[in-house]
């Protein structure tokens, strides 16, 4: 091929992003820049007069779209739906091309042969229970090949249910000796730190003496120690304490997972907590996350039920037909009270509408505050969250609303996670990362779930790629799934 003189050599690679504006990330500003990716990984970046001789197998016109990394979803119950379900169709449409799965102390591994207490029931029956090992796990997701990548952490619940006979009581010297080193040998196979939900049956009688002892062995991996903490109502200080004071002790970064100040009670406080953690992170890691809703779910709990808020069931084995309804009108249907009404629908999962917008907006604001859906995947009804977290932040909070800029809020669905969680090279756009990278339309990306119609697919993302393979393409599934299982070494 004859060049005129000073025109650079064609350079060839498997995808080249034109004309976006580059959000790496970092929090930096946009700039206008192309991306070339090669295999697996970002291979170039520069900026579009300096990229005329790239040629790619496949090029995307990224002009008038930004192109960020793709979004990390810090807290999620995907365990098992990333195995029976990989397309994993309500994160991939989100632009979400990692999760982090094992939150609130609740991991599929490593435990066998259980009728899973609730909420280790969020993931599933006891079908879905048979990784003894994280290990085996791990094995699996990576067999299941699904379109996002994956990061565990194991379930505080889990090893309790996995060890114990009585979950009504704090571990014994024997019971914490063997849990850890069932936590050890989850760490050393690649899980990625320790989760706990100090707030469910399963664990709220362990004391903080059990969870230093175990946070421990965290501490020499280099893992990240994730909590679900006692209370998120009228003790909520008391809990952060307790959270400090085990990060402290066991020496080992701390994320306070959905931070809310849960109940009317507590509306408001979101002030006092966040000022809490602002001082704390003077002395510990803290760091935390949060979705973009005035409402909670989790597991239907007849102790939790009250009229000072609005419940709305997402899920009941005896009653599917409940699914979407408020408890109030069943209850009144029954003609009985909301907590005998609620006693009928369990086991089940309810939406609770419990926490106030301002606090959410203002703990959304706060500076180190990531964004995870904790979204429900196997309920009949589930919260929006599921699909519609990452959008709803960038075109209602940050576009609509102008709670933050676009480089903040795409920083803390990226680099801050990545940084926070230990995913080596993910997160931001460099060359030598994973081709983790979404491209999205500023000025039209919204979610579409609400809390009445919750399976809608959000809009204005036009393509995902995970690992380098187009993986969303104009907002549908691509074939090829990529995702990988990202290890913590
Ligand atoms: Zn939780
Ligand atoms: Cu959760």
């Amino acid at each position: 091929m004859s060049q005129a003189a000073g025109e650079k050599k064609m350079e060839k690679f498997d995808v080249v992003i034109r004309d976006g504006r580059l959000i790496d990330g970092t929090g930096a500003p946009a700039q206008a820049m192309d991306v070339a990716i090669s295999g697996e990984r970002i291979a170039a970046i520069a900026a579009p007069q300096d990229s005329g001789h790239w040629l790619g197998a496949l090029e995307i016109d990224a002009s008038d779209r930004v192109l960020a990394p793709g979004f990390i979803d810090v807290h999620t119950h995907d365990d098992n739906a990333v195995l029976i379900n990989p397309a994993m169709a309500a994160k991939i449409s989100q632009g979400v091309t990692t999760v982090i799965v094992g939150n609130c102390g609740i991991s599929l591994a490593p435990i066998t042969d259980i009728d899973p207490p609730p909420p280790l029931n969020l993931l599933g029956g006891r079908e879905s229970f048979h990784y003894e090992s994280m290990a085996a796990y791990l094995a699996a997701v990576e067999a299941a090949r699904p379109s996002v990548n994956v990061a565990a952490l194991v379930g505080h619940g889990t090893l309790r249910v996995g060890r114990m006979d009585d979950l009504n009581r704090t571990a014994t010297t024997d019971e914490i000796a063997d849990m850890r080193d069932k936590l050890a040998a989850s760490l050393a196979a690649g899980a990625i730190g320790l989760s706990t939900g100090l707030h469910y049956k399963t664990s709220d009688a362990a004391n903080m003496e059990e969870v230093i002892a175990l946070a421990e062995v965290v501490s020499a991996t280099g893992g990240i120690y994730t909590t679900h903490m006692r209370d998120e109502a009228d003790h909520i200080m008391a809990s952060l304490q307790e959270t400090q004071t085990t990060a402290q002790r066991a020496n080992v970064p701390v994320v306070v997972s959905h931070h809310k100040c849960s109940g009317p009670a507590n509306w408001g406080r979101s002030g006092e907590t966040l000022a809490f953690i602002e001082e704390a992170r003077n002395s510990v890691t803290m760091g935390l996350d949060a979705y973009p809703y005035a409402a909670g779910s989790t597991v239907l709990d007849p102790d939790w039920v009250n009229d000072q808020i609005r419940i709305m069931i997402t899920t009941s084995e005896p009653h599917p037909e409940a699914s979407g309804r408020d408890l109030a009108d069943i209850a009144a249907e029954w003609a009985c009270s909301l907590k005998e009404a609620a006693i009928r629908l369990s086991p089940g999962g309810a939406i609770y509408f419990q926490i106030d917008e301002a606090d959410m907006q203002r703990i959304l604001a706060y500076p180190p505050t990531m964004i995870g859906s904790d979204g429900l995947p196997h309920d009949e009804h589930p919260h929006p969250r599921l699909w519609g977290t990452f959008p709803r932040v960038l075109g209602h909070y940050c576009r609509e609303l102008g709670l933050f800029d676009l480089e903040t809020a795409v920083h803390k669905m990226t680099g801050l996670p990545a940084k926070t969680f230990g995913l080596a090279d993910r997160g931001t756009v460099q060359v030598g990362a994973f081709a983790d990278l979404v491209v999205f339309d500023p000025a039209r990306i919204i979610d579409r779930a609400t809390f009445e119609n919750p399976l809608q697919q959000s809009i204005g993302i036009d393509y995902v790629l995970v690992n380098g393979t187009l993986s969303l393409l104009q907002g549908n599934l691509c074939p090829d799934r990529a995702g990988q299982v990202v290890r913590n070494h």
